[in-house]
């Protein structure tokens, strides 16, 4: 299931977060882990398998679209769907609004996309 990140999560979300190819760097990940607790227009989300935090994915919001920022999943957890139902649980939560990829999470979003249609 999706749960909201909260601070006690950061440990955890940096580690998911690292997975990405460009938050490979400890700079880059600390700045990108900072500017979603700071900003209230991005979104971070984790996903809960049974006991274990398993995903996480990350939304910049405005009036009218949800931007997938960031998306990995636990290297032993993947294709089990997983990534898959973090987008729908995101497209659901923002449904009012037009959930879009960004460079970075094109090639997964434009594939579940797809596959969905
Ligand atoms: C992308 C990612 C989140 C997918 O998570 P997942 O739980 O394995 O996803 P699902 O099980 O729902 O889907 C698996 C499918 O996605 C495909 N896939 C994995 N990474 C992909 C990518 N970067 N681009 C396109 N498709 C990808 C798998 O090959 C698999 O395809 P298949 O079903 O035809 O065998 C995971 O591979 C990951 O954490 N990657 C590292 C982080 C990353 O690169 N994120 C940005 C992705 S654009």
């Amino acid at each position: 299931m999706l749960i909201r990140y909260k601070k006690s999560f950061k440990k955890i979300a940096m580690g998911l977060l690292s997975y990405m190819p460009r938050e490979k760097e400890l700079r880059t990940l600390t700045e990108t882990m900072e500017s979603y607790e700071a900003d209230d227009n991005k979104q971070l989300f984790l996903w809960r398998e049974d006991e274990d935090i398993v995903g996480v994915i990350g939304v910049a919001l405005s009036d009218t679209r949800a931007e997938i920022l960031h998306i990995a999943v636990n290297p032993s957890f993947r294709d089990e769907g997983i990534g898959t139902e973090m987008l729908i649980a995101v497209t659901k939560l923002f449904s009012d609004r037009t959930v879009a990829p960004t460079e970075a999470t094109n090639r997964f979003f434009e594939k579940c996309t797809k596959e969905s249609r």
